[in-house]
């Protein structure tokens, strides 16, 4: 991946807990890349952590606007950038990537965000406005005060709030809204993964197509099951070393000497993608399909371990 320095330009406060961060190109030169709604980039942090943000502002903007939730459960990401970014400032960023891109076609557009998912959607409601597609933005937040960019969105007759639903309510509000599926619509949700998880129930119950669901993941939903003890041989690199129960492939090879590239560190962007020469992966990841994962050729070796003895990795 190739990485940028980027000024800090603006911080705003979107809500309590959302900060909004605007980051523009260090010489005030045009932005060396383009993306399109559903991107993502990577943010390489001065603690040496890595963390991907969706982009919501456009390539015509010329500056990178993200908007960041402070995580209770922050593994150190989020908690940097609202305690310790400051305006001015350099971040490493990388080139922007879409896992979640919004596919060509006329059909309509069916939003559907929970909480801080809200940011690749609002890129793509901006974009449908923009071009005339038909688009509806559902936006639940457990309260008033969580609704990010709510000035922009209050009043819009496309866009429906929905605030501070429990579980039951929240599953007779999908169950209305999904109700009916129209040929070619697309069905793109992004948030919480328990949030995730009932609106593609509910979309399914409702008769919408696999084809027609996608779903933007920003937290890996399987842990790491690395559970016994398996020989490690990186092929290219002419090393092994044992991996214990508990440790990850890439922790295990950085100990022999080889680092494999990281980036989310969650199984979810790709960027570790290794292929299996020998052994056999177990595949805790969200970014191989079925079928990547059932000819054992490829790992991820962030999260995913092996339920071989042995596993011979080309790096
Ligand atoms: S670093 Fe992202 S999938 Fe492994």
């Amino acid at each position: 991946m190739s990485w940028f320095d980027m000024r800090v330009r603006a911080l705003r406060e979107e809500t309590r807990d959302i900060l909004g961060v605007e980051l523009a190109s260090v010489d005030g030169v045009p932005l060396p890349f383009d993306w399109l709604p559903g991107a993502h980039v990577d943010l390489r942090l001065p603690n040496g952590l890595v963390r991907q943000y969706s982009l919501i502002s456009r390539p015509a903007d010329s500056h990178l606007y993200l908007a960041i939730k402070h995580e209770a459960q922050s593994r150190g990401g989020s908690r940097w950038l609202h305690e310790e970014l400051r305006l001015g400032q350099i971040l490493r960023v990388g080139a922007p990537r879409n896992l979640f891109a919004l596919e060509d076609g006329s059909g309509e557009v069916v939003l559907v965000a929970g909480g801080i998912g809200i940011t690749p959607l609002l890129a793509m409601y901006r974009s449908c406005r923009a071009t005339g597609r038909p688009v509806s933005l559902h936006y639940f937040a457990r309260e008033r005060s969580g609704l990010a960019f709510h000035q922009e969105l209050e009043g819009q007759t496309d866009v429906f709030l929905h605030v501070g639903l429990d579980r039951a309510a929240l599953i007779d509000r999908l169950a209305e809204l999904l109700s009916a599926y129209a040929t070619k619509a697309g069905l793109y949700c992004c948030g919480p993964a328990g949030f995730m998880q009932q609106v593609r129930e509910r979309a399914l119950v409702e008769g919408w197509p696999e084809s027609a669901l996608h779903q933007e993941h920003f937290q890996a939903a399987n842990a790491p099951t690395t559970v016994a003890s398996f020989e490690l041989v990186l092929a290219a690199s002419g090393r092994q070393v044992q991996v214990g129960a508990g440790e990850s492939v890439v922790a295990a090879a950085a100990r022999a000497g080889v680092e494999i590239p990281l980036s989310c560190g969650m199984g979810i962007c790709g960027c570790c993608l290794t292929r299996v020469l020998d052994g056999v992966p177990s595949h805790c990841d969200d970014y191989l399909d079925t079928d990547q994962k059932a000819s054992g050729n490829w790992i991820l070796p962030c999260v995913s371990g092996c339920s071989s003895t042995r596993l011979v990795l080309d790096c």
